[in-house]
């Protein structure tokens, strides 16, 4: 008998936490994974509404409240001409709890998932957590994720494959033409495409396009989520959408973990779905002027960094010492290899954050590049 799961006993406390803890009070946070955007008002309101009425007292349908599901139906079908059914989807707290049902619903002991290296920090540790092996890959030279890359890495044992666009740390964005080589790998590989696009509306250039659109089997699921569309991290409400065969698998695992995502927080969802879209519109432009602001300003520091089209995060590659020197002065930004292995030499620097500040670590980053540079 041991104390804890080998499962669990695997995995440890992601590393950007540890940035944050050895940080002072005043440091610029360049670290951050959430919008610096209220939640819109109308979102707010609902909620508010709905506790003042006491519709929020119960739990609801496992998978949701029905006009939430029907709202979720409804922006596939408007922005993707993905026809689904309110029983295609669960509402879950957050795309976290959604990657989580979709790996415990699909990954059977020692198979493996293949990622994006540097990728999001929980692909690894819920591939363990579920008994599964990961199987980090590595990116092209813009950092994006190569189909064929993917289709090599392919064996009997794999469950799964993950695709992260916009991606979490790069800010990278995948062409069409390899969203379509997706959903033909999983198809003729007949493994699980899981798709994470929780960054889907915050594009720069053309539009967010989904693997699930051009699968011809139902080899694809997606996660996506409210938390950075409408900038609600803080609420915990995503979701999951697949076939009925794979969404009633989600499901076990769904209704003995969760019962229901947070009926407040659906609510929520459900009005920031269905009304006024401008303040995301608003977003995503002030996000794209920062980016452009912050890839000058490392471009200027010397530091060669690909132009990320969507997101809020950049991903430059860095010399030796220059994380340490950085967060030395104040700024914090998350070393590359918190990311997998393959992360290592590049940081990500998140935008996040107010324009001055910005500016403000931008000279503190050209400063730190300089000594860096210097000692070398
Ligand atoms: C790529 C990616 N997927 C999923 C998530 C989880 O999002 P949520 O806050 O909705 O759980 C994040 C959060 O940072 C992310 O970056």
């Amino acid at each position: 008998m041991t104390e804890f799961a080998s499962r669990v006993e695997q995995v440890s406390i992601s590393g950007i936490r540890e940035v944050f803890e050895a940080a002072t009070e005043d440091a610029i946070n360049l670290g951050i994974g959430q919008p610096d955007f209220p939640t819109p008002a109308h979102a707010r309101r609902s909620a508010i509404e709905a506790i003042e009425a006491g519709r929020t007292d119960a739990y609801t349908s496992n998978k949701g409240t029905h006009q939430l599901r029907e709202a979720i139906c409804a922006t596939y079908e408007r922005d993707y001409g993905i026809d689904l059914d309110p029983a295609d989807v669960i509402a879950t707290s957050g795309g976290s709890e959604a990657l989580h049902l979709a790996l415990e619903a699909h990954v059977d002991r020692g198979e493996e998932v293949i990622f994006p290296d540097p990728g999001f920090v929980s692909y690894d540790a819920l591939t363990k957590i579920a008994g599964g092996t990961p199987k980090p890959v590595p990116l092209r030279a813009d950092l994006t994720l190569d189909p064929a890359t993917v289709e090599e890495a392919i064996t009997d044992e794999t469950a799964a494959f993950v695709v992260n666009s916009p991606a979490n740390p790069t800010g990278a964005v995948q062409s069409e033409a390899d969203m379509r080589e997706f959903a033909r790998i999983a198809d003729e590989h007949d493994v699980l495409c899981l798709s994470d696009e929780v960054y889907e509306k915050i594009v720069f250039e053309g539009e967010h396009r989904s693997p699930m659109e051009f699968a011809e089997t139902d080899n694809v699921v997606v996660v996506s989520a409210c938390s950075k569309t409408y900038s609600m991290t803080g609420w915990r409400l995503g979701w999951v959408i697949g076939s009925n065969r794979r969404i009633e698998r989600m499901l076990r695992v769904h209704q003995y973990a969760q019962a229901c995502a947070s009926a407040p927080a659906q609510y929520a969802a459900e009005a920031a779905l269905t009304g006024p879209q401008e303040p995301v519109g608003e977003m995503v432009d002030a996000f794209e002027n920062r980016r452009d602001i912050v890839l000058d300003g490392l471009e200027d520091a010397g530091l060669e960094v690909p132009t990320p089209e969507g997101a809020f995060y950049v991903m430059p590659k860095v010399p030796g010492g220059w994380c340490d020197e950085v967060l030395d002065r104040d700024v914090i930004v998350v070393p590359g290899d918190a990311f997998g292995d393959n992360g290592e030499g590049y940081a990500r620097i998140s935008y996040a954050t107010g324009m001055e500040e910005l500016k403000q670590a931008l000279e503190i980053i050209d400063d730190a590049t300089t000594a860096v540079r210097r000692q070398l």
